[in-house]
């Protein structure tokens, strides 16, 4: 019995995680996995009723579950960052989910947006540290609103931060036994304080010998992936950079409408969540595309370990985007939010029954 804490937060996010909970039931009749789930209500509609972002109680209580499943957070009627801080930074940090796993696939030609290239060319893993960098929040300001301010954050990386994010990414390429090659991804020639990255790369290198060790800058990589993205099979990077070039990879798979994503600490209780945001502007419409959230919980029951189940879940939207009976990803697709959900599970359903 999995025990899975619900936070559908802000925005879409109500809506995406339903249909991701809808997709979810259907494989777990199919499979026959039990689960349990508890709703949390966290976002800003709870913060200004309320005044409560997330309790500091809540952590020792979400250690409880298996995994968790968010929708999305952020609110224009909330200072920025602020949720985004407590809700997601808060679960990051205090339950130590250190890797930000993001798997990039295309699954049918017609969604890259990049001219000749196939879904073989591009199929790859984004291994971000996930609780260090200029996420700590380590710095400030001073002489704010006068000529003189100074605004200083802090890039911080730790031996033990990046070594196990380094270490994570060989053993996602050893697992993948696919071009059995890691990319570290960093910006060591202007930011000296990223040689810890470098060397740390080496020495972990040194214990995966039939792995391949490559290396590229943020700013190439970036280039890379839009020119050749059939080079990278896994990559590694600090944190900010992380998020920045999974954007970009996810626009190359199709969009923010099918990116997921990991927050893991391999063994403990880990997050699982689409990675684009709350589009406040579509909330309530029944038009945002729910595949994302959908694809992460797929992630969710690789990790807890239903392999069946979540090929299930990814065959089915494969399926569902290379048939073109779903066209597009975004909330043009012409399906609706709950229209998407009942597609794939009714092709869930029919790909089960099938095998
Ligand atoms: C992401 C998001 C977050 C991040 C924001 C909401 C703080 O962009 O998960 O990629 O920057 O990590
Ligand atoms: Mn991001």
């Amino acid at each position: 019995m999995y025990r899975i804490a619900v936070l559908p937060g802000d925005g879409i996010g109500e809506e995406v995680v339903r249909e991701g909970m809808k997709v979810l039931k259907a494989v777990s009749e199919i499979r026959g996995f039990r689960y349990e789930t508890k709703m949390y209500p966290f976002g800003a509609d709870h913060y200004l009723k309320t005044g409560e972002m997330m309790p500091e109680s809540v952590f020792s209580e979400l250690r409880q579950f298996h995994a968790l499943f968010l929708g999305a957070i952020g609110d224009p009627r909330v200072e920025t960052g602020l949720l985004e801080h407590a809700i997601i930074g808060g679960v990051r940090f205090k339950l130590d989910l250190y890797i930000n796993l993001r798997p990039v696939k295309l699954y049918a030609e017609h969604l890259c947006p990049l001219k000749d290239k196939k879904p073989e060319q591009i199929d790859m893993v984004f291994v971000r540290e996930n609780t260090e960098d200029a996420y700590t929040r380590i710095g400030g300001t001073f002489k704010q609103g006068t000529p003189d301010e100074v605004s200083i954050a802090t890039m911080l990386y730790t031996r033990k931060g990046c070594e196990r994010a380094i270490r994570y990414a060989f053993e996602v390429a050893r697992a993948r036994n696919k071009q059995k090659k890691v990319t570290l991804i960093d910006k060591a020639n202007a930011i000296r304080a990223q040689d810890i990255w470098t060397r740390t790369f080496a020495e972990v290198g040194k214990e995966y010998p039939e792995i391949q060790q490559d290396h590229a800058y943020i700013d190439a990589a970036c280039m890379w992936l839009v020119k050749n993205p059939e080079w990278f099979d896994v990559a590694v990077s600090p944190n900010i950079f992380g998020d920045i070039i999974t954007d970009l990879a996810a626009v190359i798979q199709g969009g923010l409408g099918i990116a997921a994503s990991g927050n893991i600490h391999p063994g403990q209780v880990s997050m699982f969540e689409p990675i684009h945001g709350s589009a406040p502007k579509y909330r309530g419409k029944n038009v945002a595309n729910p595949i994302a959230t959908i694809m992460a919980a797929q992630m969710m029951l690789e990790f807890l370990g239903e392999k069946a189940a979540a090929s299930l879940i990814e065959r089915a939207v494969a399926e569902l985007l290379s048939s073109k009976r779903i066209r597009s990803l975004g909330a043009d697709s012409g399906h609706s939010t709950s229209e998407i959900g009942d597609m794939v599970t009714a092709e869930v359903r029919r790909l089960g029954s099938s095998t």
